[in-house]
């Protein structure tokens, strides 16, 4: 999997080295599902979603004791809603630029007032994916209910995102 990092990415981990309170947290796409247990074990209270049973049978093993919060669902059907964070890295990019605007919807829908959208986008202009780039100004519109409060190139790609990823976190405007 050229996606899967393996591990949890420095960004995130520096990110929540800020003591910041338990937080509500989905990880929609969690593919292996990596950052869950970081997340689980600093006492949030995570849920990582995913439609494949392939990715979702490696998530369970790497979640260990936490395999409870490794749920089978499709991002754009899932129902709970009022996350304080929703977690990206590797799914806007997965997706076919078809139905990035009902990402920028369910997003929306799915953190809280006030909560935070946060993790790794893929900024390029390349035809053919995935990965699928997005254009900075694309990503504003789709989430033009939140406020872009940091932005920095990522501390450490994959070769498939290598100079193009950029740890981000927006926060959604009350
Ligand atoms: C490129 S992988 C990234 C996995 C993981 N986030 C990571 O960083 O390694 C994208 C994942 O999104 C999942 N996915 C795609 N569309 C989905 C949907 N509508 N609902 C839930 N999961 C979805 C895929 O099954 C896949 O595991």
């Amino acid at each position: 999997m050229p996606w899967d990092f393996g591990g949890v990415p420095p960004d995130l981990r520096t990110w929540l080295a800020t003591p910041r309170g338990p937080m509500r947290v989905l990880i929609p796409g969690c593919g292996s599902a990596h950052e869950l247990r970081y997340f689980a074990e600093l006492g949030h209270a995570v849920t990582a979603i995913d439609f494949s049973d392939v990715a979702l049978q490696v998530a369970l093993k790497v979640a260990g004791p936490f395999s409870d919060a490794v749920v089978k669902a499709d991002f754009f059907k899932f129902q709970p809603a009022a996350f304080d964070l929703v977690y990206e890295r590797a799914f806007l990019c997965a997706l076919p630029r078809s139905m990035w605007r009902a990402w920028g919807r369910r997003v929306t829908a799915l953190v809280r007032s006030g909560g935070v959208l946060a993790g790794f986008f893929y900024f390029d202009d390349n035809r053919r994916g995935p990965p699928f780039g997005i254009a900075p100004e694309l990503l504003e519109r789709l989430l033009e209910r939140f406020e872009r409060v940091e932005d920095r190139l990522a501390a450490q790609s994959l070769a498939v995102f290598q100079g193009k990823e950029r740890w981000q976190v927006w926060k959604r405007r009350l």
